[in-house]
C-alpha cells in the first residue's frame, strides 16, 4: 500500500512534470545502471516481483513464470531485459526491431493524454536496428525462467515503402535473429501506424505473401502476428484465417487505436499531433476482437491480449474474453509498477 501511495501521490506527479520521452530515457538509464546490482534487483523483487504462489503457465511449449508481459514499444532496444522479471513481468516483447536502425519520427513522439488515460504515440519505430539489439541481448545473462519475445517490424524508410522492400526487411530481421539463436518467440508487427507506406500489410492480399515468405525461414519458435484494432470483424476475420492457414501460432490483439473519436475526453483530442492512442481508448476494441477470435477459433489459436489494461480487473477481463497471456505498457505508466503484481495475484485467484 505504501508503494502504491508513493507512486500515485509523489513519484507520478513528479515524473508527469517532464516529457514522456525524457522520463522513458531516465527509466531505461536506471534499469540499465542501477539494476546491475543484485541487491537492487532483489529489493525490487520484494516490492514488485511475481508473487510466489504464481503457477507456471505453458503456451506453445514455452513456460511462462507469469501471464503478464511488457508489450512491444517500451523496451524497444532490449536494454531492460535483465531487470523486468524483478518488476513482475513474466515475459516481454523487445522491439519492434527493424532490419536497419531507425531514427523514428520527428518529436513530439509521445504525448500524455492524462484524463483519457492514454499516450499518443508517434514514435515511428525508433530503434537501434536488429543487429545492435541482437548483440545487446546476447551480451546479457538473463534469468533462466524469463521469456524474451522479439517483435519485428519493417524499417521506417523509403526503401520499405514498396511491398517487396517491406517483405525483404522483415525477412532480413527474422533470419538474423534465427541465426543468432535469439528469442523464445517472434511477433510480426503488421499494425504500426505512422510509418513509410503505412499499415500496408494488414490487408489480406499483402499479409499472405509476407507471412508465406517469413515461414520459409526455418526455426522452431512460435510466431505470432500483431494486428490492428481499428478493423471491423469482417475485415479482421480474413486476416485471422490467413494467419491460421499459414501455420502461425496465434495473434497479439492488438496495436494502438487510430481513431481519435474514441478518446474518452474529447477536449484532449489533439489538433496538431499525429499518432496512435494507447491505454484506455484501446481497451474495449481489443477485448471485443479477442472475444470474437476465441469464439471463432476455439482453443487451437494462441491469443495475447493487449490494449488498455490499466487494472487487474482489465487483465482478468481479457483472459475471460479468451486471451492466454496479457501484455501492457500504459497501465504501468499511469498506475505504477505494482500493477503487474496485482494482475498476477488476481489471475492466481481466478485460476484456483
Ligand atoms: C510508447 C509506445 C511505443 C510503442 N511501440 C510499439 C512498437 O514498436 N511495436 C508494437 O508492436 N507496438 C508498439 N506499441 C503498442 C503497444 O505494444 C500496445 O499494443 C499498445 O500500447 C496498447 O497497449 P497498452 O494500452 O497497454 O499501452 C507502442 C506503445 C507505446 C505506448
Amino acid at each position: 500500500m505504501v508503494m502504491i501511495f508513493l507512486y500515485q501521490r509523489v513519484l507520478k506527479p513528479f515524473l508527469f512534470f517532464f516529457s514522456p520521452e525524457l522520463v522513458h530515457q531516465a527509466f531505461v538509464w536506471a534499469g540499465v545502471n542501477l539494476c546491475r546490482s543484485l541487491w537492487i534487483k532483489k529489493t525490487l523483487a520484494i516490492f514488485y516481483g511475481i508473487p510466489q504462489e504464481t503457477k507456471l503457465f505453458v503456451v506453445d511449449g514455452i513456460t511462462y513464470p507469469a501471464r503478464i508481459g511488457l508489450a512491444a514499444g517500451f523496451d524497444y532496444n532490449g536494454k531492460l531485459a535483465p531487470v523486468l522479471l524483478y518488476m513482475g513481468f513474466g515475459f516481454e516483447e523487445v522491439g519492434s526491431v527493424t532490419a536497419r536502425p531507425c531514427e523514428g519520427n520527428p518529436r513530439p513522439r509521445l504525448t500524455r493524454l492524462i484524463r483519457s488515460k492514454s499516450i499518443l504515440v508517434y514514435k515511428g519505430l525508433r530503434n537501434d536496428g536488429v543487429h545492435a539489439v541482437a548483440q545487446r541481448l546476447k551480451s546479457f545473462q538473463l534469468p533462466q525462467k524469463y521469456v524474451l519475445g522479439i517483435s519485428i517490424a519493417k524499417t521506417n524508410d523509403a526503401l520499405c515503402a514498396t511491398m517487396e522492400g517491406g517483405i525483404e526487411d522483415y525477412v532480413t530481421s527474422l533470419r538474423y535473429l534465427v541465426k543468432e539463436n535469439l528469442g523464445a518467440f517472434y511477433t510480426i508487427n503488421v499494425s504500426c501506424p505512422n510509418v513509410h507506406g503505412g499499415e500496408d500489410f494488414a490487408f489480406p492480399e499483402r499479409l499472405r505473401p509476407l507471412l508465406a515468405r517469413l515461414k520459409e525461414v526455418a526455426h522452431q519458435r512460435p510466431m505470432y502476428v500483431k494486428l490492428p484494432i481499428n478493423k471491423t470483424w469482417d475485415e479482421f476475420l480474413p486476416l485471422l484465417k490467413i494467419i491460421k492457414e499459414l501455420g502461425y501460432h496465434g495473434v497479439v490483439i492488438g496495436n494502438l487505436n487510430k481513431n481519435y473519436d474514441d478518446l474518452q475526453i474529447q477536449a484532449e483530442r489533439p489538433e496538431t499531433f499525429r499518432g496512435g492512442l494507447s491505454g484506455l481508448p484501446c481497451r474495449n476494441l481489443s477485448t471485443e476482437l479477442i472475444r470474437k477470435t476465441r469464439e471463432s477459433f476455439q482453443k487451437d489459436f494462441t491469443i495475447i491480449g493487449c490494449g488498455g489494461i490499466l487494472t487487474a480487473d482489465d487483465a482478468q477481463e481479457k483472459i475471460e474474453a479468451g486471451a492466454d497471456l496479457v501484455q501492457l505498457v500504459t497501465g504501468m505508466i499511469f498506475n505504477g509498477p505494482h500493477l503487474m503484481r496485482q494482475i498476477s495475484k488476481k489471475l492466481n485467484q481466478s485460476q484456483q
